[in-house]
């Protein structure tokens, strides 16, 4: 892909920056990535991609990063829905009060083309019909967690930045899953694909939340979509804007398939060779019974669309965490006794 300039990456050193950044090296761009390493990790950057370390919401750092640059990718943020309910001011600062310093840091160097994070959470829960079918771009948000409405307004400042000059194209990823190495593998707790990873290692059950959701199993269902495809998302949404001045798009990023989380249990059985321990629990307030992308639009406009399924998010999560050595020494243990 031919470019003049740079791209800026931000939260360029975390577990779907690490995709993004390996994505667009692969394409050839020159890359400059800003990451405080907060969750992130210097070694998931490909050799001869600069990292500078230092903060989005500094506008020094900015100043020096974004002189010649031809757009940004921007992930950097704070990404847990519960710990937004639990410290809300810290995502406002990172998720809203960073994106307009990080806007008018753009426009103010004559970068014009952005890239950026939203996510699922911006739908939120609804009600009746409605909720068993799959979220399109154009419905009503009705974010539950501070996180979710968070990145619903981080659009909204893309979207009214446009009378300023930007064009941006905001994905709303849904629940990400798998790696494509060991070094890019997600280290944090709190997506259910690897808490059923923990749960089937250690024994120690994992907590379903809910049998009376209103979907075919009762459990809730997700789309879970493959680091991966994430990536290639983000390099066809730069080649768009590189190659037209856009305004300000939104796409859902999900494969368009739901998996419940008994789905996602006996898949990783099947995978891994023995069950998962779990317990069933009451519903969690706020905790959407559905939430599925329609694709359609990115399909259409981007020519994107995810390549992996659930089996192939299960199966390298289990193996760039370790897991398969667990399979294996099952299997030794197995043989010699
Ligand atoms: N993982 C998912 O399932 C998922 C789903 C939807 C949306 N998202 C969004 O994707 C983006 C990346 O999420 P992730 O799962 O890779 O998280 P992550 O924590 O692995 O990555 C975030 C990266 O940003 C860095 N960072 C955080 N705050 C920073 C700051 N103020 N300045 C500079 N760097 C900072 C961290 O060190 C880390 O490298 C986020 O915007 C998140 O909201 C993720």
């Amino acid at each position: 892909m031919g470019t003049r300039g740079h791209w800026v990456v931000t939260g360029g050193a975390g577990y779907v920056g690490g995709h993004v950044v390996r994505a667009l090296h692969r394409a050839g761009l020159d890359q400059v990535v800003i990451d405080d390493l907060s969750t992130g990790v210097a070694a998931r950057l490909p050799r001869g991609v600069p990292l500078v370390r230092g903060q989005v919401g500094d506008r020094d750092v900015l100043d020096a990063c974004l002189p010649g640059a031809a757009g940004v990718v921007h992930l950097a943020a704070q990404t847990s829905a519960p710990g937004s309910v639990r410290d809300p001011l810290a995502h406002y600062r990172a998720n809203v009060a960073d994106v307009v310093t990080l806007t008018s840091a753009i426009l103010d160097h004559g970068v014009d083309k952005l890239v950026a994070s939203s996510s699922a959470a911006v739908y939120g829960a609804t009600s009746g019909s409605a909720q068993l079918s799959r979220h399109t771009e154009t419905d009503v948000l009705h974010p539950q967690s501070p996180y979710g409405k968070t990145k619903m307004i981080g659009e909204m400042v893309l979207a009214d930045a446009v009378a300023s000059g930007l064009s941006s194209i905001a994905l709303r990823y849904f629940n990400v899953a798998g790696a494509a190495t060991e070094v890019l593998a997600d280290r944090k707790v709190g997506g259910l694909p690897s808490a059923v990873l923990q749960a089937r290692r250690t024994g120690r059950p994992l907590p379903v939340h809910g049998l009376d959701h209103p979907t075919p199993d009762g459990t809730a269902v997700r789309d879970y979509v493959h680091a991966v495809d994430v990536a290639s998302a983000h390099v066809a949404a730069v080649a768009r804007l590189m190659d037209a001045a856009l305004g300000a798009s939104v796409y859902n990023v999900g494969t368009g398939v739901g998996s419940s989380v008994l789905d996602v249990l006996r898949v990783t059985a099947e995978i891994t060779g023995g069950p998962v321990p779990h317990k069933i629990h009451g519903r969690r307030p706020g905790d959407p019974s559905h939430a599925v992308a329609d694709v359609s639009a990115i399909a259409r406009d981007l020519g994107w669309r995810a390549r992996h399924d659930l089996g192939d998010c299960l199966q390298s999560a289990w193996e760039t965490t370790g897991g398969h050595l667990l399979s294996r020494s099952h299997r030794t243990l197995a043989s010699v006794s």
